[in-house]
């Protein structure tokens, strides 16, 4: 429960204005059912326009030749290379929070061009852009862009995603545009931004459910598993079935993802109808039916899939090319012909999807030996006469332990030099289950973690990975228990929607790498990178540090508070040194140590994984862990240490933590008005976010705002919430909210809304006034400028709080004056200024500031006689800005004032006009004010 504050709004009547539009919004377009998550208003143009504005100087036009619903945007004549279109999402995002944006280009030129997603955003001092992503687009194709930006934390006022960039004159289409929270392996895989991980999954993908909305959040692929084989999409041999195929393609695009499309010649899964024909078709009838099914399948979606598994499985498990439909049974016409009719495939294949990434898959692959021999071989053929394959698939359908990682290694070193994409397609890792439970152990479970580390970590040494796809994305649908009885629990994510082990293991290789993360070594080390594909990800940090007592510090993030390992990958033969680790909150605090001083001098000369401690961290957020020189042994020269990785897993030794909903800040809005959108943030440290449930539990005043009217929409791990308060209605209603995790923990949290009768009166704020220095005499003016924000415009009032008796205050335009006297001199004056509005109650807002005077210097006048006229004068010397008086007295007694100057510049000579001959007389000097 939260203090009851009135929000302070910047701009009410802008604010109102833009809660009115909101509200009618919110009835035009009520959370849609279809399986979206992203925050873009109307972002396949199906309502034209709305919501969307011209970005620089152009023309916005909706056409039909669109990417996937019927209408696309043009934007058109454009005279600039800013020129583009944007949308706001103000009020939608939550500052310091990360996002991932995307959308579907073709630029109409023939010769590609740069594309620009970029986010515009406005602080009060400015606006400006940032770029997220460019691509190069044509007309030949519709092309994704995707980039994330994190929303600033100090002032930001408007944010809004834009699309530009080519040359002035090339018109560009845009459609499908998405923006959604970045979370699970899209955030932790920032820093690898040409990889996509994914994973597959039926037709549970297709709704907004746990499943669907896990799916969503977390990958960049929206994998089919079934839907684009054969056998679902053709199963009569002149009819086709797309609509599950389609769901998925869309629910992808739809939610910014990719999709992969899975798989054209295979001999399995094909339909009963060609099955029955092997024995008595033709090869000539064989190949039609192949090429029809390619032409009709790859063409269909040859701007939606990115890539395909052209050829599956087309190895024999002791190599040499496997008996199939497609080979020699009867075949396509190369029976007997070696890989001749993968090449025909692959030709056809390019054919139909010219911008189509085209895989050749298979199993048993991963590891050096006969059959991935032969499929290396088999490729460097096919590759050598000029056939279109993109890429290696590598399904990694493995067990508890995983490949070999150095076989792995070597393995994936030939293909990616061969000039070869290498995709991880269909990653899964079986352990023993009880057949009674479907429950693995904890210690599998454990060691099934550190096979995916050891996997991601070792294909994303190599430039040219580019997928890494897990079969299935949880537990629940997986094929493994039906395929291998007694194994199951194979992926990232349990039945329950908990993250697993395994899931760790992913989310560290992405997001935990030393080369990606913020380091600082102490003054005089030297840090630097080194690369080699056995480090994780390919690359390590190399500290050389002088002594002991030096440090590296890196920062990392830890997610969700609680109790880890950490752990920490080395390079032991070049790690001469022992290291102390200690972790901080970046936020700030002191440095704790974690675990022992660890000793490298272990004679293993491989790099290693070293636990180093279970830590529980308090708090979730950027931490540094800073790695202490401790020592180094006899026979070693230095102190070098080489880092590979930072290895965070949870322990579950502390249990399940119960899942938080972030506190949201007091709310008002003025009656008869839509609130909204109020955005907040579900988290849970086990259950992925995409699983947990958030329900409206009750409402504090159920006749002002009755759980009825309080709507939600929900974007992955985040909600927007709007409140329609009852017409005519004023008062406070609190709306408590609980959120569940998998495991039926539960927490509540509640929100409170003011609904106002009328505005409620914010104070003004007074600027500051720079602290003065001045001298006596001289003026002091200080403008005190007040806003108010309010509307319609309130009277303000000045008034002097404290002062010198001789300074002023015009009380309705804030303009101070004063003039320090000479008896002021060598002062310190506090002036103490309010402002106060014309509300009721009457709100004021106070600023001081102080002035100190110099001390004076003493003046002097000196006698002298004026050359020219041979007349006496007088010169005077002192400080600029008092008035200047000279009196003359004949007896010392009666003075008369002769000369008055108001603030001279000083020196300056003055002449007596009438000095007498031959008589005495006194002068004397008067300084004032
Ligand atoms: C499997 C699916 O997961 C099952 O649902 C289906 O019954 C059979 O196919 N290699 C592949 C995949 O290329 O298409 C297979 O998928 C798993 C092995």
């Amino acid at each position: 429960m939260k203090l009851k504050m009135p929000v302070t709004n910047r701009n009410p009547s802008r604010c109102l204005l833009a809660l009115q539009v909101v509200g009618f919004l919110f009835l035009a377009l009520l959370p849609s059912r279809s399986a979206a998550q992203s925050l873009i208003l109307n972002p396949t143009f199906q309502l034209g326009l709305t919501n969307w504005s011209l970005r620089g100087a152009g023309t916005l036009q909706i056409v039909t030749n669109s990417h996937l619903n019927p209408n696309a945007l043009l934007v058109t004549n454009r005279t600039g290379t800013d020129a583009g279109v944007a949308q706001a999402l103000d009020g939608k995002l939550i500052p310091g929070s990360s996002y991932y944006c995307s959308a579907w280009i073709r630029a109409n030129t023939d010769v590609p061009d740069t594309v620009t997603l970029g986010m515009d955003f406005s602080d009060g001092t400015g606006t400006y852009s940032t770029n997220l992503a460019q691509i190069l687009s044509s007309n030949s194709c519709w092309s994704l862009i995707c980039g994330y930006f994190d929303v600033p934390t100090g002032g930001v006022q408007t944010v809004s995603i834009y699309c530009a960039g080519p040359a002035p004159g090339v018109s560009f289409l845009v459609d499908d545009v998405t923006v959604v929270p970045l979370t699970g392996f899209r955030l932790a895989g920032r820093s690898f931004p040409k990889v996509y991980v994914g994973g597959v999954g039926g037709t549970s993908v297709q709704s907004l459910g746990n499943y669907g909305r896990t799916v969503i959040s977390d990958f960049h692929i929206c994998g089919t598993e079934n839907d684009t084989k054969f056998a679902n999409t053709h199963p009569g041999s002149n009819t086709w079935s797309f609509n599950s195929a389609d769901t998925i393609v869309n629910v992808g695009i739809t939610n910014g993802q990719q999709t992969r499309g899975h798989c054209l010649a295979w001999h399995l899964y094909n339909p009963s109808w060609l099955n029955n024909l092997t024995n008595t078709a033709t090869p000539a009838q064989i190949q039609k039916f192949l090429y029809d099914h390619i032409d009709v399948a790859v063409g269909r979606y040859k701007d939606k899939l990115f890539c395909w598994d052209v050829v599956n499985e087309a190895v024999g498990n002791s190599g040499g090319i496997r008996d199939s439909v497609w080979y020699n049974q009867p075949g396509i016409g190369y029976a007997g012909q070696g890989s001749n009719y993968i090449a025909e495939i692959f030709k056809r294949a390019r054919a139909a999807g010219p911008h189509t990434i085209l895989v050749y898959n298979d199993y048993s692959n991963i590891e050096i030996g006969t059959k991935a021999d032969f499929m290396f071989n088999m490729l460097k053929g096919l590759k050598a006469q000029g056939v279109p394959v993109d890429a290696a698939g590598f399904q990694l359908h493995t067990t508890r332990d995983g490949p070999n990682i150095s076989s792995m290694r070597n393995n994936l070193q030939r293909f990616n030099d061969l000039g070869l994409d290498i995709h991880i397609t269909e990653m899964d890792v079986r352990i023993a289950i009880a057949t009674n439970t479907g429950v693995a152990s904890a210690a599998d479970l454990l060691i099934q973690g550190d096979t995916y580390f050891n996997v991601f970590g070792t294909a994303l040494a190599f430039p040219r990975t580019k997928v890494l796809q897990t079969w299935g994305y949880t537990d629940n649908g997986s094929w493994v228990p039906g395929q291998f009885p007694g194994f199951g629990a194979a992926l990232p994510i349990d039945k329950k929607y908990n993250r697993k082990p395994a899931w760790w293991g992913m989310y560290n290789a992405l997001a935990n790498q030393i080369e990606n993360m913020p380091v600082a070594a102490s003054s005089g080390d030297t840090y630097r990178l080194v690369t080699n594909t056995m480090f994780s990800a390919g690359r390590a940090g190399m500290f050389l540090a002088n002594t002991v007592n030096d440090y590296v510090t890196l920062r990392a993030n830890i997610p969700y508070p609680g109790e880890y390992t950490v752990q920490v990958g080395v390079n032991k033969s070049a790690a001469n040194g022992q290291f102390q680790l200690a972790a901080a909150p970046f936020a700030g605090g002191s440095f704790v140590d974690l675990g022992a001083r660890q000793d490298l001098y272990a004679s293993s000369s491989t790099f290693t994984s070293v636990t180093v401690a279970t830590n529980t961290f308090t708090s979730a957020g950027d931490h540094f862990f800073r790695f202490t020189v401790a020592g180094k042994s006899n026979s070693s020269a230095g102190y070098t240490l080489t880092l590979d990785y930072l290895r965070l897993t949870p322990t579950g030794n502390d249990g399940n933590q119960p899942p938080a909903i972030d506190d949201i800040p007091d709310q008002f809005v003025l009656k008869n008005n839509t609130l909204g959108p109020v955005p907040f943030r579900i988290r849970d440290r086990e259950t992925v976010e995409g699983a947990l449930s958030l329900t409206v539990l009750s409402s504090s005043n159920p006749e002002l705002l009755p759980t009825s009217r309080i709507t939600l929409t929900r974007h992955g791990p985040q909600f927007l919430l709007y409140a329609a308060p009852v017409t005519n209605l004023h008062g406070d209603a609190t709306i408590y909210f609980r959120v569940q995790d998998a495991d039926g923990e539960r927490t509540t949290n509640s929100l409170n809304i003011t609904v106002a009768s009328e505005i409620p009166n914010t104070a003004p704020v007074l600027a500051t006034v720079t602290d003065r220095v001045i001298n006596a005499g001289q003026f002091l003016v200080a403008t005190n400028t007040a806003t108010d924000d309010q509307s319609p415009p309130q009277v303000l009032t000045y008034t002097l709080l404290s002062a010198p008796p001789n300074a002023s205050l015009n009380t309705t335009n804030g303009v101070l004056k004063w003039r320090p006297t000479s008896a002021q001199a060598d002062s310190t004056n506090i002036f103490s200024i309010m402002v106060a509005d014309d509300g009721s109650p009457s709100l004021s807002n106070t600023q001081a500031f102080t002035a100190v005077v110099n001390p004076l210097a003493q003046p002097s006048l000196s006698a002298r006689l004026l050359p020219e006229d041979n007349q006496f004068g007088l010169h005077v010397t002192g400080d600029p800005g008092l008035d200047y008086e000279i009196q003359i007295s004949d007896d010392l007694i009666n003075w008369t004032s002769v000369f008055t100057n108001l603030a001279p510049e000083l020196p300056f000579d003055w002449m007596d006009p009438s000095t007498p001959a031959g008589s005495n007389r006194f002068y004397r000097l008067l300084l004032s004010p």
